[in-house]
């Protein structure tokens, strides 16, 4: 499930509010403790066990708020286990252990928090299209409709938002009431984009979003994820370096769990700095 369940207390808002008032009252309770989730990611020297395996090792990273941040790197090296760190998705793992400050805007994530709110803030888009089986329109209501927006002229607007948010309006407008089953993976894939923005995230988590595209649809989403900047703060996994460095502002790579090299993604591709950075982008390993 994308969002847990709001305290029910939450659930009585008023039905008479605009869309964005009402996706905005969901983080009330936060903003009320003086939590915000603006700003960039910041890790400090975090370690992840798998029980005894050591998946993350002492990583360190600032990612800037409003940019691109590109995770490359072999498989296996611990990017997707790095990227859920974001979301607390490791939480579901049995025998996991992470360690090391995450701070996301001036929120300790680790801390004593409401994980809905945080994975409200940090929302995910995942390597295989996973639209539920609902219509598109009940896709992307689903999330404010957990948060316990019922109005419907309220959902009406922030589902096309989302969908304009994520330029697929003019696409799906006369397909609200269709499946969302009946789409082409690359537009699934697009309404997962926009089922994730219909709760206002701040950041956007994207783990291999086009492997499993054609090049059309992956222009299609690169060229969202450039637009969506200007909103929110995406973080994506590829294996393509020409992804990495057509749509990325940083890149971090990435080998056996450790961060090997972080920079802009210019110095990266063009001058890095280690030499297995070199290697990798230039295919001689990975
Ligand atoms: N739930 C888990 N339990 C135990 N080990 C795991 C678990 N998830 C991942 N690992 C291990 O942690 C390491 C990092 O895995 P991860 O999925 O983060 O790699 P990745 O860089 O995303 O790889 P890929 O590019 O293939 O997706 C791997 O050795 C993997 O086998
Ligand atoms: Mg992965």
């Amino acid at each position: 499930m994308l969002f847990g369940k709001r305290k029910s207390k939450d659930n009585s808002r008023p039905e008479t509010e605009s869309a964005g008032a009402a996706v905005a009252g969901a983080v009330e309770e936060a903003a009320a403790e003086g939590l915000s989730y603006g700003g960039g990611i910041t890790v400090k020297e975090a370690n992840l066990h798998y029980g005894d395996f050591h998946a993350l090792k002492n990583i360190s990273i600032d990612i800037p708020e409003h940019h691109i941040t590109a995770f490359i790197g072999p498989s296996g090296c611990g990017k997707s286990t790095f990227l859920k760190c974001f979301n607390r998705m490791n939480d579901l793992v049995p025998g996991c252990k992470v360690e090391g400050e995450f701070t996301i805007g001036n929120v300790n994530i680790y801390g004593s928090i409401d994980v809905n709110e945080l994975r409200k803030n940090v929302g995910m888009v995942f390597q295989k299209p996973n639209p539920f089986p609902m219509s598109v329109y009940d896709n992307i209501a689903y999330g404010p409709r957990t948060f316990g927006i019922k109005k419907r002229s309220v959902l009406d607007e922030i589902v096309e938002r989302s969908l304009k948010q994520a330029a697929m309006w003019d696409e799906l407008k006369d397909r609200l009431n269709k499946s969302a089953l009946g789409l082409s993976g690359g537009q699934q894939q697009r309404l997962c984009i926009a089922r994730a923005l219909a709760v206002d995230p701040k950041i956007i988590l994207m783990d291999e979003p086009t492997s499993a595209l054609d090049p059309i649809s992956t222009g299609k989403i690169e060229d969202l994820c450039l637009e969506l900047k200007n909103d929110v703060t995406v973080v994506i996994v590829t294996h393509n370096m020409q992804q990495a460095a057509r749509i990325s502002d940083k890149t971090a790579f990435f080998l056996l769990g450790d961060l090997i090299e972080y920079g802009d993604t210019s110095q990266i591709f063009e001058r890095p700095k280690d030499k297995k950075t070199e290697e990798y982008i230039t295919g001689r390993f990975g």
